[in-house]
């Protein structure tokens, strides 16, 4: 692994190593991003997230290597922060006072974050009933605004975007442009890292957003040179929430991936035109897929991540039973990480607490050492 970025060559940023001394995207990729002389030095350390190959999945899948990219271990525990500390940098360039999102959790918890760093109001409309406790919890934490709407995250996002065309606050879900430039970084990192791209990046797929940075990010490295090929971009929705496998929006999307209950995602067409230009695919994998990769990664690998995170995987083991992947290096992205959601697990791994007197005996009889 190489000890420089090789899209990050600033002679004025002081000389460490990209991943030490509290350089966050911002400094780490201006030069790739659209960063000016007026926009704030915001970070809270996110990028440079670990690429960890896998101990057990990768010779189930017949691959030559496989990694998987740990977003879940970004400030905020998801990939949203990558984007975020761009696009909120960017409205406070721009002297914005506040800052709105619709989210099924993440970008709300990200928005909260980097806007209480910087002195805006962060507001949030979320689908009530719908979005992991602990992702509510951070944005309660950081001071955000929390508007739960009896609706979907669809109905959300049309009403953040109807607000931000009639008041001067920055909307900052995905389709606001400088989240896509940021959560491409992360692609400039895989490539660091392998020193090529990998063959294929499986990642889960909601509003769209991420598999277009990540084939944005490719596709400059590619043209940059830093990268010898393009990867096959495969991305995988829930099967109940799954409107680019079926072509028409789902108008109730359900799956327990709450994080990509998303019916009629904002990046579509360019989500189909990654899978097209990459010769990659979109595929649907059923909830129960999802809690089985979801289960496997926890106990197979030590990843406990968000079951979104999980369909990625679980998409990979589905292409491995009928694509041959011998020799092909291999990324899944896990974007987020599973302490947002305990009760999830709780209910997953069927965990009861049976409280004991506190005597030796006893516990060696629980470890079944007597
Ligand atoms: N994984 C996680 C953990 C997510 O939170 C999301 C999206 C995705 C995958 C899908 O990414 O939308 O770019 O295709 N979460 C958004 C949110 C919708 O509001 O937090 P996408």
């Amino acid at each position: 692994m190489s000890q420089t970025s090789p899209v990050s060559k600033r002679p004025d940023l002081p000389a460490v190593h990209p991943g030490m001394g509290g350089r966050g995207v911002l400094q780490r990729f201006a030069d790739v991003l659209p960063v000016t002389d007026a926009t704030p030095d915001i970070t809270l350390g996110e990028g440079d997230t670990p690429l960890v190959r896998s101990v057990r999945l990768e010779k189930e899948t017949g691959c030559q290597a496989l990694y998987f990219k740990l977003e879940s271990c970004n400030p905020s525990g998801s990939f949203k922060d990558r984007g975020m500390v761009v696009a909120v940098a960017k409205a406070v360039e721009r002297g914005d006072r506040a800052v709105l999102c619709a989210s099924t959790g993440n970008t709300s918890a990200s928005a909260a974050a980097y806007a209480s760093r910087c002195g805006l109001e962060a507001y949030v409309i979320v689908p009530h009933g719908r979005v992991a406790e602990g992702k509510l919890a951070q944005a309660v934490a950081h001071g955000a605004h929390i508007i739960a709407i009896e609706g979907g995250f669809d109905d959300a996002l049309r009403l953040a975007r109807e607000v931000t065309a009639r008041h001067p606050i920055a909307l900052v879900n995905s389709v606001n442009p400088h989240r896509i430039e940021g959560q491409k970084t992360a692609a400039f990192e895989i490539v660091d890292a392998l020193d090529d791209a990998p063959d294929m990046l499986c990642l889960p797929v909601g509003n769209a957003g991420n598999i277009t940075a990540y084939w944005r990010g490719f596709v400059e490295c590619y043209q940059r040179e830093s990268a010898k090929k393009k990867p096959l971009m495969w991305g995988f929705q829930a099967a109940g929430a799954a409107p680019i496998v079926s072509g028409e929006p789902v108008p109730d999307p359900q799956t327990v991936a709450t994080a990509i209950r998303i019916g009629n995602p904002a990046s579509w067409q360019r989500a189909i035109e990654a899978r097209d230009e990459s010769g990659g695919d979109i595929q649907s994998v059923t909830d129960e897929q999802i809690l089985n990769a979801y289960r496997r990664l926890a106990q197979e690998e030590g990843i406990f991540c968000e079951p979104a995170s999980a369909a990625g995987v679980a998409g990979l083991l589905q292409q491995a039973a009928s694509v041959d992947l011998a020799g092909k290096t291999v990324v899944c992205v896990i974007t987020g990480t599973g302490l947002k959601d305990p009760e999830r697990a709780l209910a997953e791994f069927a965990f009861e607490l049976n409280p004991v007197p506190p005597e030796l005996a006893t516990v060696e009889r629980e470890m079944g050492l007597a």
